[in-house]
């Protein structure tokens, strides 16, 4: 039972699921997410595993019931499975309804089993191409054999995967149709994202960006897009193709606003509580969680206050992509 009255910002809109950042290192640099300059937070300002498990409590204690782990690469962070068999105790109580993970794959193999028996059911797998050449160039470094054999053990496991494509112009556009046809062939859903101008990390975002549209219709010269009814809740447009029958979702934040039915907030492995991803605002919780190890109430008090201030929506604009519109750059707030 929730002991506090909802989250309910100043637009009407309940806050009702939270993605915590365990931490913001990556073993893949992407071309569109860290660049050289991107510097870690330090040690002693990371959240410990008992830090973020008391964060979902007090979220819990607001009636928030979905809880998705996040990165930078969750899976790197040391200990984050005690994290999970922590978090998993609730939703045995029956007190969460789901916990997830955004992970971009390359210890999936070694983890999934153990994430499925913390009641883990469903996972997102970052794959922006097959192509181990461009996989390679994209993450600057990461192993394809390797995410494809942690979504291999994922799916082994019973973990239901979702694949999540960023569309970089003359990148991966090419790809998209490959990867539709491989996740739709293993019953895996599939969404493509459009890139967002988060961070300053040196690259020319106007010419890494495409268009959804641009996607969509590239795909429909090959397959069949029917419009299904929103089942997710999220920012997703979901379609079914024809020819594979499996699901294709377009993450538009560019081009289509979607911000009216957000219902998340994100807070990073420093303890900042970011109500919007699209905005820098941000309300600090480790100030109050280490201030007052006993006593939930201020931390509380700081999470009602910034969801409070959630703004209507994000401040990304098509028009000025190369001009810094969020400073963080992703692996800060995961996805
Ligand atoms: N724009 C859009 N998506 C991004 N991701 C990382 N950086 C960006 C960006 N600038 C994606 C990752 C992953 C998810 C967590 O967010 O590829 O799928
Ligand atoms: Fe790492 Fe994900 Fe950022 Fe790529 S997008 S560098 S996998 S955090």
């Amino acid at each position: 039972m929730p002991a506090a009255p909802p989250l309910i910002d100043a637009f009407g809109r309940v806050v009702s699921s939270l993605r915590l950042s365990v931490t913001d290192r990556c073993d893949m640099r992407c071309v569109y997410c860290i660049g050289g300059g991107t510097r870690f937070v330090p040690r002693a300002g990371i959240l410990t595993l008992e830090e973020l498990e008391r964060l979902v409590r007090v979220f819990m204690g607001f009636g928030v019931r979905r809880v998705r782990i996040t990165g930078g690469e969750p899976l790197l962070r040391r200990g984050v499975m005690r994290l999970f068999r922590a978090v998993s105790r609730h939703l045995v109580a029956g007190l969460l309804d789901e916990l997830t993970l955004t992970t971009n794959g390359s210890q999936l193999a070694r983890y999934a089993a153990e994430l499925a028996e913390c009641g883990v059911r469903r996972v997102n797998v970052s794959l922006d191409s097959l192509d181990p050449d461009r996989y390679g160039a994209i993450t600057r470094g990461g192993s394809l054999a390797a995410v494809l054999n942690g979504i291999d053990a994922a799916q082994n496991a019973g973990l239901a995967v979702k694949i999540n494509t960023v569309a970089l112009k003359g990148l991966n556009e090419t790809d998209i149709a490959g990867l539709l046809r491989f996740a739709h062939g293993r019953g895996m859903a599939l969404t493509v994202i459009e890139v967002m101008p988060m961070g300053d990390i040196d690259v020319d975002r106007a010419a890494q960006f495409v268009p959804m549209a641009a996607i969509r219709e590239r795909l429909c010269r090959e397959f069949t897009l029917e419009p299904v009814a929103e089942t997710s809740g999220g920012p997703a447009r979901w379609v079914r193709v024809t020819e594979t029958g499996g699901k294709l979702g377009f993450i538009s934040p560019i081009s289509a606003r979607f911000c009216a039915g957000c219902d998340r907030v994100r807070v990073t492995c420093s303890g900042l509580l970011h109500p919007c991803l699209g905005r820098d605002f941000a309300v600090d919780l480790r100030a109050p969680l280490r201030q007052f190890p006993g006593d939930d109430a201020p931390t509380s008090a700081a999470i009602r206050r910034a969801v409070l201030l959630k703004p209507h929506g994000h401040a990304f604009s098509a028009d000025a992509l190369n001009r810094i519109q969020v400073t963080r750059p992703m692996n800060v707030t995961g996805g």
